[in-house]
């Protein structure tokens, strides 16, 4: 990577030096307790790293989507309470991110501390790219960490803006290890993949996918498409989705994109449909030629599972976004799964294999193959613009390795 990151920072020169570190500690919380805790526990590496040399840490994230203001339920006093834990390690919660009572924490930390400041979306100017919030949080420090890969794609005052404050300062901005194990997994897959490439996308939506699939198709050796956005590509082709989800202003794109892709491009050749897509529904695997007027498709069917299977058991470089159906629903959890197994298996075998964050990492969590899998992303949003070969102002601000 062309970006510095903090290993290339001669860790005797981090004791007493104050680091402020941007982690995507946006997670999930269900009455004040964390439901999925992942994107902390990979944050945890570069906290360690810094902690260990003597820094004294000032942590930020956002959580949610607050509307700028103060809101106690995207408060992240839980987060840090949650992070001593994992951290083994006292991390005072300081319950703004501005102002007199940062600066007073700032001035209070001994090397070795860690100090998780307030959402930072309760400043109306985090998500506006403010350069006078940047400025505040860059006067903290002199050396700004971006560990918030799931962030990445946000051109933020606590992402990219901080990066710039920071280096108008004097100071450098480099990547935490977080960030640069994703930068890495999943350009080498771009960039470097080892062939047979298969490409899986799935997920409710073509339109959030489509630049993706464009820049995917001249490097994978097949593209497997699931989930509802392959209904949109089989009103494409004439056939009957029924009362299914489709994008019928996009039916004209995908019609071209079948076209491009000639072979590369496999869709499922059954369906799991049903009347409801609700828990007890009554299902049926129907071929895709014959989903009938008041059938909604929610999942690949058997024959599609073993046809996805052996595509996967080939590849020695696999990326996967986007769920095959409507997993959250048990009777439509099949086809996610499934793919979620033979991914796991196909690394069992040496493939290396990239899972985009969000629908896909719950998914792969789900059928129980997190350990096996080369690299879950944590970057949901961020993850797809990287492959669809977006440049993510996060990282873009980061200071060049020299
Ligand atoms: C995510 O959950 O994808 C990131 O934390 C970014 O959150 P956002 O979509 O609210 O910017």
């Amino acid at each position: 990577m062309s970006k510095k990151t903090v290993s290339d920072i001669d860790p005797s020169t981090l004791a007493g030096r104050t680091a402020l570190v941007r982690a995507d500690l946006n997670v999930p919380v269900e009455n004040g307790r964390i439901t999925d805790d992942q994107r902390i526990r990979a944050s945890i590496p570069t906290l360690r790293l810094l902690t260990e040399a003597g820094a004294r840490v000032i942590l930020l994230s956002h959580l949610g989507r607050p509307k700028g203001a103060p809101d106690p339920a995207f408060s992240l006093a839980p987060v840090a309470a949650h992070l001593e834990k994992l951290l083994g390690h006292p991390v005072r919660f300081v319950p703004v991110s501005v102002g007199p009572e940062v600066d007073a924490a700032a001035a209070e930390l001994r090397d070795g501390d860690v100090a998780l400041l307030e959402n930072t979306r309760f400043m109306a100017g985090d998500t506006k790219n403010d350069p006078d919030l940047a400025a505040s949080w860059a006067a903290l420090a002199n050396l700004f960490v971006n560990d918030a890969f799931g962030t990445a794609h946000r051109a933020h005052a606590s992402t990219s803006g901080l990066a710039e404050a920071v280096e108008a300062r004097g100071g450098e901005a480099v990547a935490g290890l977080l960030m640069a194990r994703e930068l890495r997994f999943l350009g080498d897959a771009l960039d470097h993949p080892e062939h047979p490439f298969v490409a899986i996308l799935g997920g409710a939506k073509i339109s959030g996918k489509i630049e993706v699939i464009d820049a995917l198709l001249p490097r994978v050796d097949r593209l497997l498409v699931g989930g509802a956005m392959a209904n949109t590509f089989f009103k494409a082709l004439g056939l009957e989705t029924g009362a299914s989800l489709v994008e019928d202003d996009r039916i004209e794109v995908a019609r071209e994109t079948l076209e491009r892709a000639g072979e590369r491009l496999l869709l499922p050749v059954d369906c799991v449909v049903a009347a409801e897509i609700a828990d007890g529904a009554q299902t049926k695997v129907v071929q895709r030629s014959h989903v009938g007027k008041g059938d909604r498709i929610g999942d690949i069917g058997s024959a599609t599972r073993d046809v996805f299977a052996r595509e996967i058991a080939d590849a020695r470089t696999v990326v996967w976004n986007g769920p095959m159906g409507v997993f959250e629903v048990d009777a439509f959890a099949g086809g996610t799964v499934a793919v979620a197994q033979a991914v796991a298996s196909a690394c069992d075998g040496g493939a290396t294999a990239v899972v985009g964050g969000g629908d896909s990492a719950a998914a792969a969590r789900r059928a129980g193959v997190t350990e096996r899998i080369t690299h879950i992303s944590t970057g949901g949003g961020a993850s797809l613009e990287f492959l669809a070969g977006d440049a993510l102002p996060g990282v873009v601000a980061l200071t060049e390795k020299s």
